[in-house]
């Protein structure tokens, strides 16, 4: 009798192969080939089906469900799309089931939502709820078997359902461990069927591993419409959503958040937080940052320290390591701050991330800042973006920088050459960055706190 055959297919890239390795020859990673039956040959052919041109697509009006959550509405790029999937993940204990559940409380208003727990029990998230408040509406199912969870999807078909966490879910027919990978995918690909075909939006919720991408295979990721990434310290009030793919949006959007004990509150103002330094401090500048279309002042801290080690450390905290390695370079090659004997750390206020080059000049500014111990001039802000060749680079979207500063007091900015007047701003245009650390570092002062602490 011929074996039946199969095949082993990667679960991190997809590489697929008529053996096991232990070893993926695809992306190298070890233990991620799991097998997988192959598609019986001597089947009937499937008959071809009609196609259509796009023009005679009758399109449903793709009407956004607002989450009433105004953060998560931004970071979904205006609301959840009906019959679709979202993936949200998040490091334990940050505030992922307490966010779905406010915004499943605001949706309960107006439609039929309902809320799947794996983890907890109907008494714990009733507990939550009542902290919240107003979740009275809320439709609860504790239920872990999948099968259970699609059919009553399908026969209940509410508008929203949150899947409290896609870990916990599991098919008897795989014989696997709930949370392993084949699990995880089959649960994601019977919800997405599901989804589709019933119209449920549905929100499912997935653990984080320890180098913060979501848990399960990556195909979790490519199967689902928008993966949003839930940050932030667990120790510190602020929280950070930020999308990682969005089939219906902008993948630049953040939303940020404070937990406070009546549940994760938007904050909708985030310059306001966390665009301020201490005047006269050495080593705090605030940069004037884009997200998506949000332009944010975050204030960015440096520290400088003597080091006897051969290879001085360079740890970024919220800024991209190569970004800050270039910048030390740079600092040290065309701005006389020389950083070889010294360790440099770099910190973003609030746990935010900043990805965008437009904030290099701030960065600079801090450790510039450090290293001199003197301070940035008071109320000065920066944009720009850092060459190689120690030039400055206009940043996008000037103006709209230039708003937010002026809307949140500042007096200064220290900007590339071609950034436009605003009222109320005095704009110092800097060519190069020696030029633009010596307009926004206030040297006088530094030299008096030298004094004195001499
Ligand atoms: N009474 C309270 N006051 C203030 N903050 C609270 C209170 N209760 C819980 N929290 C906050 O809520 C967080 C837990 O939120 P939540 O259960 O939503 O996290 P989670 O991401 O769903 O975690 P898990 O991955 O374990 O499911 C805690 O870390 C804590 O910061
Ligand atoms: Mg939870």
């Amino acid at each position: 009798m011929a074996r039946p055959a199969v095949q082993f297919a990667c679960t991190e890239c997809g590489y697929s192969a008529g053996r096991w390795f232990g070893k993926c020859p695809g992306c190298s990673s070890f233990g991620t080939l799991v097998e997988e039956a192959v598609g019986q040959a001597g089947r009937a052919p499937a008959p071809p089906r009609p196609v259509l041109r796009l023009v005679d697509v009758a399109v449903e009006e793709a009407a956004r469900i607002p989450t009433g959550v105004a953060e998560l509405d931004r970071v979904l790029g205006g609301g959840l799309v009906r019959a679709s999937l979202v993936l949200v993940g998040g490091e334990p204990g940050v505030g992922k089931s307490t966010l779905l559940l406010s915004a499943l409380q605001a949706m309960s208003r107006t439609r039929r939502v309902l809320l799947v727990t794996g983890e907890e029990s109907v008494a714990q998230v009733s507990l939550r709820a009542a902290r919240l408040g107003g979740a009275e509406a809320v439709e609860v199912l504790a239920e872990t078997e999948l099968d259970a969870v699609c059919a009553t999807l399908e026969t209940e078909r509410p508008d929203v359902c949150v899947i409290d966490s896609v870990q916990t879910l599991y098919s008897a027919e795989l014989g696997s461990a709930p949370g392993s990978v084949a699990q995880v995918r089959e649960a994601a690909g019977r919800l997405l069927r599901v989804a589709k075909e019933s119209g449920v939006a549905t929100i499912l919720v997935g653990h984080v591993t320890k180098d913060g991408s979501v848990a399960g295979p990556r195909v979790l990721e490519h199967l689902v419409d928008c993966v949003l990434q839930f940050e932030g310290d667990r120790y510190r009030a602020h929280r950070v959503l930020r999308a990682a793919k969005n089939r219906f949006g902008s993948t630049n959007e953040i939303g940020v958040f404070e937990m406070t004990g009546a549940g994760l509150v938007g904050v909708p103002d985030p310059s306001a937080v966390f665009g301020h330094t201490v005047d006269g401090e050495p080593g705090a500048a605030v940069a004037c940052a884009l997200e998506g279309t949000r332009p944010i002042l975050l204030e960015v801290q440096a520290l400088v320290a003597q080091t006897d080690l051969a290879m001085p450390r360079r740890v970024a905290t919220g800024v991209d390591p190569k970004r800050l390695a270039m910048i030390v370079a740079v600092l040290a090659r065309h701005a006389g701050v020389s950083l070889g004997q010294a360790d440099v750390f770099v910190n973003v206020a609030g746990g935010v991330r900043i990805d965008e080059p437009g904030a290099d000049l701030a960065v600079a500014l801090a450790i510039a800042s450090a290293a001199r111990r003197a301070p940035v001039r008071t109320g000065a802000a920066t944009f720009g973006e850092v060459g190689l060749t120690g030039r400055l680079r206009p940043a996008t979207q000037a103006a709209r920088r230039l708003e937010e500063c002026a809307k949140l007091g500042l007096g200064e900015i220290v900007a590339p050459p071609d950034t436009p007047e605003h009222p109320g701003l005095r704009v110092t245009r800097a060519e190069t960055l020696r030029q633009a650390l010596a307009a926004g570092l206030d040297s006088a002062a530094g030299e008096r706190t030298e004094a004195l602490s001499r």
